[in-house]
């Protein structure tokens, strides 16, 4: 049954089609209206769903200032009680957003047909009542029965549990301010992808570590198996495997002319039957000395050039480890990056990785994968004097990505300095706390859904509370990230116990 919590009345300039307000009811038992409650009323279009967005206390009484001072000057108040029943004149308005109007199958409360805009305002005097659970999920676009529950929705005991399909068919940010819980909700949606039936069909699962944060994954008996994790210090890049323009990308010295040179030495290579499509650095090192035709400077800044390459120690004749091996269906592969400190062979790597991946996605020899970037903002900056290796091609799954079922999920605790072309393609994004007023308008400018409204919210939101918005959800809605299921050892010590453990090396 309908659970009604007031009745729609005229105040102030409302109701209009974006808005109505209603006054609540005398509080009933169970029945706390409170702000982000999701209710509705019966217009004259039909059934009118919105979010509570404000909740106003009026009393009478107490609008007078000669009033108020009557009532404070008396010795004796109840005295006064009968003449100032001022509690009975308290009562309380909620203002609700109108989300949109819904229209049932054939007159069946159950069913959701469609939703609409509306176009009408709500109508004053009507009722006012709480949107029933399995309609609020429909209308939000939830998955009941095999969404990823990443949480609760606020105010509510629903559990928020989001469309698959809808999350990944678009590429999506997390963002927030530092400790704002990004990587804890990205582990989070790891566990609910890992752990889905395997019959629901779920992608691979690409994840870019910048500090070892999720390694704990492997000692959890129930996930162990489908996780990888690949330590960045072994990691080789085929060098049959790049054009001669990713050695200019590597080295952005090397000019055109030398490429056009280098381009010439890398055919022999490649010609040669003996060699079997199997060359290093070196081997390209030792055909340009051995050549002797060709300019001799050009040939030796070349020499140069790749000398300096090769000091990165991350060149190899074949790749490892081989990327189509380790990219498989519901499992999770993870780059450990934690003990590489230059950016410029991490933004490599990047690269390197983002267009294997690419390439044998559009070729079909991986599956649909998601690729989780965390610090974002490292390897896909905005500003031009910012240059990063990786930048063209995280742009470029951005763009292009979705055609080929390969999704992006960017990570960044600074939303200003993430490429404003790779996060205006992120459709859903998962807001967090985010303080920092230059961010917010970042994000407003990149996306038509946040207002002035929602951006007021994000900044007040507490730590593991976030927004989300976008293609996964039909409206925005304010989630309580669920708690970890599994946890790791360093979360369960303190910092104290820590201390208490740490002993030095011994050199
Ligand atoms: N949903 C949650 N439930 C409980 N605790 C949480 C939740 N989200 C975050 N936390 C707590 O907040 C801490 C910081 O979260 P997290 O490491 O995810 O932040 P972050 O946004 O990734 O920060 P950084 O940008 O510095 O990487 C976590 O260690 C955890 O204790
Ligand atoms: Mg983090």
């Amino acid at each position: 049954m309908a659970i009604k919590v007031g009745t729609v009345f005229n105040y102030l300039q409302l109701p209009n089609v974006s808005k109505f307000p209603f006054v609540i009811n005398k509080r009933q038992d169970n029945i706390f209206v409170q702000k982000g409650l999701f209710v509705y009323t019966k217009s004259n279009e039909g059934f009118l769903i919105g979010v509570i967005e404000e909740i106003i206390l009026l009393n009478e009484y107490f609008t007078d200032a000669l009033t108020i001072k009557a009532y404070n000057n008396n010795n004796n108040p109840n005295i006064l009680k009968g003449l100032f029943p001022s509690e009975d004149f308290e009562f309380a308005i909620a203002i609700v957003k109108c989300l949109g109007l819904i229209k049932f199958k054939d007159n069946n409360l159950k069913e959701i047909e469609k939703v609409q805009r509306m176009t009408y305002p709500a109508s004053p005097g009507k009722g006012v009542y709480i949107v029933e659970e399995d309609i609020l999920f429909k209308f939000l676009g939830f998955d009941t029965d095999y969404g990823l529950d990443l949480g609760q929705v606020k105010v509510t005991n629903s559990k928020a549990k989001i469309n698959m399909n809808r999350l990944l068919n678009k590429h999506f940010a997390i963002l927030s301010i530092s400790g704002g819980g990004k990587s804890y909700l990205t582990s989070v949606l790891i566990e609910e992808l890992l752990s889905r039936n395997e019959d629901y069909g779920t992608p691979a699962i690409i994840l870019f570590d910048v500090h070892g944060e999720y390694i704990y994954l492997k000692d959890i008996p129930e996930l162990k198996n489908k996780i990888k994790i690949q330590d960045i210090s072994y990691f080789q890049i085929g060098i049959p495997k790049l054009s001669v323009y990713s050695f200019k990308k590597y080295q952005e010295q090397i000019s055109y002319v030398q490429i056009r040179e280098l381009s010439k030495y890398i055919k022999k290579l490649k010609r040669d039957k003996n060699r079997k499509n199997q060359y290093t650095l070196n081997d390209i090192i030792g055909q340009i000395e051995n050549e002797t035709e060709g300019n001799r400077s050009t040939k030796q800044a070349l020499v140069g050039w790749l000398s300096e390459l090769k000091r990165l120690t991350l060149f190899g004749s074949q790749e490892n480890p081989l990327l189509n091996n380790v990219v498989n269906k519901q499992q999770l592969t993870i780059f450990n990056f934690q003990k590489e400190i230059s950016i410029r062979k991490k933004q490599i790597i990047v690269d390197y990785i983002c267009n294997r991946l690419f390439e044998l996605r559009r070729t079909n020899n991986i599956p649909p994968f998601l690729l989780i970037v965390e610090e974002a903002h490292q390897f896909c900056p905005e500003a031009a004097h910012a240059k990063a290796i990786s930048k063209p091609i995280i742009e470029m799954i951005a763009r292009e990505g979705r055609k080929f079922m390969a999704c992006l999920c960017l990570i960044s605790q600074r939303p200003k300095k993430l490429s404003t072309t790779a996060l205006s393609q992120c459709n859903s994004k998962l807001v967090l706390n985010i303080k920092n007023p230059y961010d917010l308008k970042h994000l407003m400018d990149s996306s038509e859904a946040i207002t002035k409204e929602y951006t007021s919210m994000i900044s007040s939101l507490g730590v593991g509370e976030m927004l989300i918005m976008g293609n996964a959800v039909n409206y925005p809605v304010f989630i309580d990230v669920r708690e970890r299921n599994f946890k790791s050892k360093s979360e369960e010590t303190s910092l104290a116990q820590f201390c208490l453990n740490w002993q030095s090396k011994e050199l």
